[in-house]
């Protein structure tokens, strides 16, 4: 998909949601854009469903801190959206450069939402026989990149009664063969914001789990196949319609533009085709 299909499938599915929730039949408000003001980091901002978030929130009145590694490419976002991106070259699984990074963002004001979504999968071998160093890499930045931007920007977005969201994954529910490594570093996401949702009651803080099952970006399957194209294409041969990043990007923002008192712990979305990893509807 182009970049200029992805910005103009976002600003309708954000307009649509949120004017039919603005006036529901308790007459409250359901669902707020955000206020002009308010000011989400997102992670994994240079592709996928990060870029899309990033579109869809700045579409909605968000500024963004767009944070990955590619600087080119958040120049590029930032050009293509405006004053309300900020683009942060940072590595999450790098102490320094992420410290640095928040030290930056916060110098900047105030931060109403986290969305951890910089991560993937890398291989899809047999536990017998899977690389460690694939299992490392994805420790570090799905569990590990995930927990230090979190611990990092908690007392902030504590300030600011604001929200922790993160991108897991189905395969945090449901393990399958080949996925062990991937698979357990989403049921460590999974915990991880479940357990910071129970250890926050009582705090002016969210705490959100997006679960995505198949999702059709251009990098995904290719870090995991390892620049694999016939084997990254394959996992979404024939399958009618995968999810788009669009799709997840407007679940985040339909999340995140809830009251502050209410809470989505977890949403599950997948292609209507797919039931579960293994029971995929192919044409
Ligand atoms: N696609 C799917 O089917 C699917 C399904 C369920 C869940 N998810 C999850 O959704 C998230 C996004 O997936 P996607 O499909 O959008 O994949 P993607 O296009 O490969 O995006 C991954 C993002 O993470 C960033 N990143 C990687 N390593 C980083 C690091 N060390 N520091 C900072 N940023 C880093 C990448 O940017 P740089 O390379 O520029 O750093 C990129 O922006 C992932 O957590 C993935 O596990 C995806």
């Amino acid at each position: 998909m182009t970049e200029q299909q992805t910005t103009q499938s976002v600003t309708p599915a954000a307009t649509q949601h949120v004017t039919p929730a603005a006036t529901s039949p308790a007459g409250q408000s359901a669902s707020q854009p955000a206020d002009g003001d308010q000011r989400a980091v997102v992670t994994g901002a240079s592709s996928g469903i990060g870029a899309a978030t990033a579109r869809a929130l700045v579409a909605d009145g968000w500024h963004v801190v767009a944070l990955a590694r590619r600087a080119e490419r958040l120049d590029a976002l930032a050009q293509e959206l405006g004053d309300a991106v900020e683009p942060i070259a940072a590595d999450i699984t790098d102490e320094s450069s992420a410290q640095a990074a928040v030290e930056t963002i916060l110098a900047g004001g105030p931060v109403k939402a986290l969305v951890n979504c910089a991560g993937g999968a890398i291989g899809k071998d047999p536990v017998a026989t899977a690389s460690i160093d694939d299992w490392r890499a994805m420790y570090e930045l799905n569990v590990l990149g995930t927990l230090r931007m979190t611990q990092k920007l908690l007392p902030a977005l504590k300030k600011s009664a604001g929200t922790v969201l993160v991108i897991s994954s189905t395969a945090g529910i449901e393990p399958y063969e080949g996925g062990a490594g991937y698979c357990a570093s989403k049921f460590a996401e999974r915990v991880m914001a479940r357990v910071l949702r129970l250890e926050m009651i009582g705090e002016p803080i969210r705490v959100v789990d997006i679960s995505p099952g198949m999702v059709h970006t251009d990098e995904f399957s290719m870090h995991r196949f390892h620049g694999d194209a016939a084997k990254a294409a394959a996992v979404y041969a024939g399958v009618p319609d995968p999810l788009k990043a669009e799709d997840i990007a407007e679940c985040v923002r339909w999340a995140l533009d809830q009251p502050d008192t209410v809470d989505i712990d977890s949403i599950v979305v997948r292609p209507r085709a797919e039931g579960s990893y293994t029971k995929v509807f192919r044409k």
